[in-house]
């Protein structure tokens, strides 16, 4: 706070010294500077200001416009918006031996080269060649798009920064570009991988929004940082909607790394590893979870395997308790025959009887019986296909 009055009072002590010296063009440029200083702290007093501005228009001297530039910051401190002070940026700091996401395989090559290029930078740089500088991650959300950004950070032993956009957005309008800025300058003079979170946000603003011009400069601001990102950095982007991006922006990236979500033998590894000691336990059923879980994120799935171990953890109910709770709720979002596929499979692995397992899946026993003893194994084409509805669970 005292800083703050220290720096009115210089302002005000600076304004005084102009005027005195009859230096109207300098003061004319040093209250465009304010109104852009309080702009955000101090809107109404920005207002009048810049009313006062442009009550009187200049003798002479540079326009206007020239005079409203932003000034060039430089501010290597850790960036924070002007108002809120709140950090523009998350870090992440994770070691090096931290767990490997989960990926599908060619998408790890991609990302192993990617790791190895930098280790092998000079080698690349001798050869006239650079390594990748920017990526784009596709991909729904929950399947492993921020950590693996995480994930890449730790392998090369930096941090990563990473800039939420629909942050930004959301900041006052007039404010998101300087924001913008200050947090990528700073992310180009550190070591570090920067990560755009949900960078359609910008495309998204765009079809509602009253000031396309400011959005235009955002997006003009990322193109050229895109395509000027120093080698030493590593520029990652990441959405959930790659049909929103401009295809300037889209075609800028060197790389672009699709996130697939999960199929079987994924879901299944997902539930071992998010199971950890506990899948001694529940083992047993890891076909059924398998089936169940077809077609959800790893996020999703990781929350309900969390919820099973907590419920076990306290004593609350038993593994096959949870299992025939779960199996349950989750039949309600499968079509018949993915219904009858799961009793058929319930049937076979587990020793509930065909009348339990026709309370839990609501396929008559009669149906179970027939499938049973005609299908062997349940088709797994019908398997890989629920119907994904979003499921309200309890
Ligand atoms: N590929 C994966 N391997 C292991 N765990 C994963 C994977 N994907 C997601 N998870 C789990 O789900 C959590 C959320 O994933 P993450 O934040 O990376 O998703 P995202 O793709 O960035 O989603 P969003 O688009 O919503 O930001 C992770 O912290 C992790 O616990
Ligand atoms: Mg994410």
């Amino acid at each position: 706070m005292s800083d703050e009055v220290e720096e009115v009072r210089n302002d005000l002590a600076q304004l005084v010294r102009l005027a005195l010296a009859e230096q109207t063009e300098d003061v004319r440029l040093f209250v465009a500077r304010l109104v852009r200083k309080y702009r955000n702290a101090a809107p109404e007093l920005a207002e009048q200001m810049d009313l006062y501005l442009r009550a009187k228009t200049p003798r002479s001297g540079p326009p206007l416009r020239k005079v409203s530039r932003p000034p060039v910051i430089d501010q290597p401190a850790f960036p924070v918006d002007d108002e809120s002070r709140l950090s523009l940026l998350k870090v992440f700091k994770d070691e090096p031996n931290c767990e490997q996401p989960l990926l599908a395989h060619d998408l790890e090559e991609s990302l192993i080269q990617l790791i190895q290029e930098r280790r092998q930078a000079e080698r690349l740089t001798s050869l006239g060649l650079h390594p990748t500088r920017s990526a784009i991650f596709v991909g729904q959300p929950g399947v492993g798009k921020t950590l693996t950004a995480r994930w890449l950070a730790a392998q090369l032993r930096v941090p990563l920064y990473v800039l939420d956009l629909t942050a930004v957005m959301s900041s006052l309008l007039g404010r998101s570009g300087s924001n913008l800025r200050t947090a990528l300058d700073f992310a180009k003079r550190t070591p570090c991988v920067l990560l755009l979170d949900e960078i359609d946000a910008i495309a998204k603003r765009r079809s509602d929004d009253t000031d396309i011009g400011e959005l235009k400069r955002l997006v003009t601001v990322i193109l050229q940082e895109v395509d000027e990102w120093p080698a030493t950095g590593l520029l990652l982007a990441a959405t959930n909607h790659p049909e929103l991006i401009d295809p300037a922006l889209w075609r800028r990236f060197d790389l672009v790394v699709k996130f697939e979500s999960p199929d079987l033998p994924a879901v299944k590894q997902a539930i071992k590893r998010f199971l950890g000691p506990d899948y001694a336990l529940f083992g047993r059923w890891i076909d059924i979870l398998a089936f169940a879980f077809n077609g959800e994120s790893f996020s999703d799935i990781e929350r309900d395997i969390r919820r099973f171990r907590r419920a076990l953890a306290l004593g609350s109910a038993s593994d096959a308790d949870l299992i025939e709770e779960f199996i349950k709720s989750r039949t309600l979002s499968l079509d018949r025959q993915a219904r009858i596929d799961l009793a058929v499979l319930l049937v076979k692995q587990t020793r509930l009887s065909q009348h339990t397992v026709s309370d839990i899946t609501g396929v008559s026993r009669d149906t179970i019986r027939k499938y049973s003893t005609e299908q062997q194994p349940a088709p797994k084409k019908s398997i890989k296909k629920p119907i994904k509805k979003p499921i309200k669970r309890s």
